[in-house]
């Protein structure tokens, strides 16, 4: 009866899409986490979306990091930047979410255009650069909330730094995570985003010893929560192994594949449509994400060997899709884009299809599937 009716909604907003599309991206998007906002603080509003579109499953019940899931499907960083949602992000069925990237310092963004769709292709180009009021107002509107799934906090370095240079960054850092931890916010985990590729000025952790230098200090803090790390999609391969070899010397419990998509040539573009945003900078969301996460996931299952989660991030449209990723090695998924090509409650829909894959195969519960691809390629 809950799947259908979370199915109807989703052809009804499906239906409505060229309608939808009209309206810019970025005031849209905005539009949208205010009216959140107002709606999770009107008594009865989140459980009334809750018991209309929250759809559970014992087969979808697990635990990563020690932290319960409900279900494995959570919204990623970047669509609730000001951490305006985890009212009622359940309400919508996602298992779980994380906020930001929030940074310690305040900064409006690079400049316009910001977000623009390719409908197409299924995808955005991404480029708010960590647009953020900052740690301490974000921290300042979660005070005194109480969640119904785990919310956990990104966190990067402020854009732009009033110095590029390594110390000054990973101090930035330190202090963000310092100021989350000491907040009483009860965030689940947190989330270090070291793969943002929309900074004005690039201090890149994507070497070994700097990601180790980062590490250290962020670990120093005795994190009282579990720590994920959102990693690049657009390394080469051995450079990932070379980063996961880092993160395995310390108590992170999970790594995020992954970020935006910086291969303008990839496969999953239209070429012609592609072309009307060749003069914009930026990066890409969804579609163009897919194929390589896909493929992270299943190289990161097969090095980490169990030592670390592996969350799957990048063009989960359907249940098929979060699927595929948890075969290759995913305990848990995260998405964006699917929120605006195939509507809010995707989260919902996705949950009332996967268990119906999982019994297919024999599975009693997704934990069983996590990996069963991951030995294929
Ligand atoms: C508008 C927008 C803003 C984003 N901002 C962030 C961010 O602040 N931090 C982050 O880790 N990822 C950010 N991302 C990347 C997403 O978290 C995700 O990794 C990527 O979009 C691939 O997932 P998707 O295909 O489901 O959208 C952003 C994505 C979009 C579309």
């Amino acid at each position: 009866m809950k799947n259908s009716f979370v199915h109807a909604v989703g052809r009804s907003y499906r239906a409505l899409t060229p309608v939808i599309f009209l309206a810019d991206s970025e005031p849209a998007h905005d539009f949208v986490l205010d009216l959140s906002e107002v709606l999770g603080k009107v008594p009865g509003v989140p459980s009334l979306m809750r018991a209309c579109m929250r759809v559970s499953h014992p087969s979808l019940n697990t635990t990563v990091a020690g932290i319960e899931f409900e279900n494995p499907i959570g919204l990623a960083a970047g669509f609730d930047h000001e951490a305006q949602m985890p009212r009622i992000v359940d309400g919508l069925g996602f298992g779980f979410q994380s906020v930001g990237t929030v940074t310690n310092g305040a900064y409006e963004g690079n400049p316009y255009p910001r977000i623009k769709r390719l409908v197409k292709s299924r995808t955005m180009l991404v480029y708010k650069g960590f647009k953020s009021t900052g740690m301490s107002a974000v921290l300042k509107r979660l005070k005194g909330q109480q969640w119904r799934v785990p919310v956990g906090i990104s966190i990067g370095r402020t854009n732009p730094l009033g110095e590029y240079t390594y110390p000054a960054a990973i101090g930035d850092i330190v202090e963000a995570f310092r100021k989350a931890c000491n907040s009483g916010v009860p965030f689940a985990y947190f989330e270090l985003n070291i793969s943002c590729p929309n900074m004005l000025r690039e201090v890149s952790f994507y070497e070994p010893e700097r990601l180790a230098e980062l590490l250290t200090a962020v670990c120093a803090l005795n994190l009282p929560k579990p720590l994920f790390i959102k990693m690049p999609i657009g390394l080469q391969d051995d450079g990932v192994r070379a980063l996961l070899d880092v993160v395995m010397c310390f108590p992170v419990a999970a790594v995020i594949f992954g970020n935006l998509q910086i291969n303008r040539t990839d496969p999953a573009f239209d070429p012609q449509e592609l072309a009307t945003l060749a003069q914009y900078p930026g990066n890409w969301s969804g579609m163009p994400c897919q194929k390589r996460s896909d493929h992270l996931v299943t190289l990161a299952y097969n090095h980490v060997k169990g030592r670390l989660a592996i969350i799957g991030c990048g063009g989960i449209f359907s249940a098929a899709d979060a699927y595929r990723k948890i075969r290759n090695g995913a305990s848990l998924v995260q998405l964006v884009t699917a929120t605006v090509w195939e509507g809010p409650q995707v989260p919902a829909e996705i949950c009332a299809d996967l268990p119906a894959l999982l019994a297919r195969d024999g599975f009693k519960n997704i934990s069983e599937a996590v990996g069963v691809d991951a030995g294929k390629s």
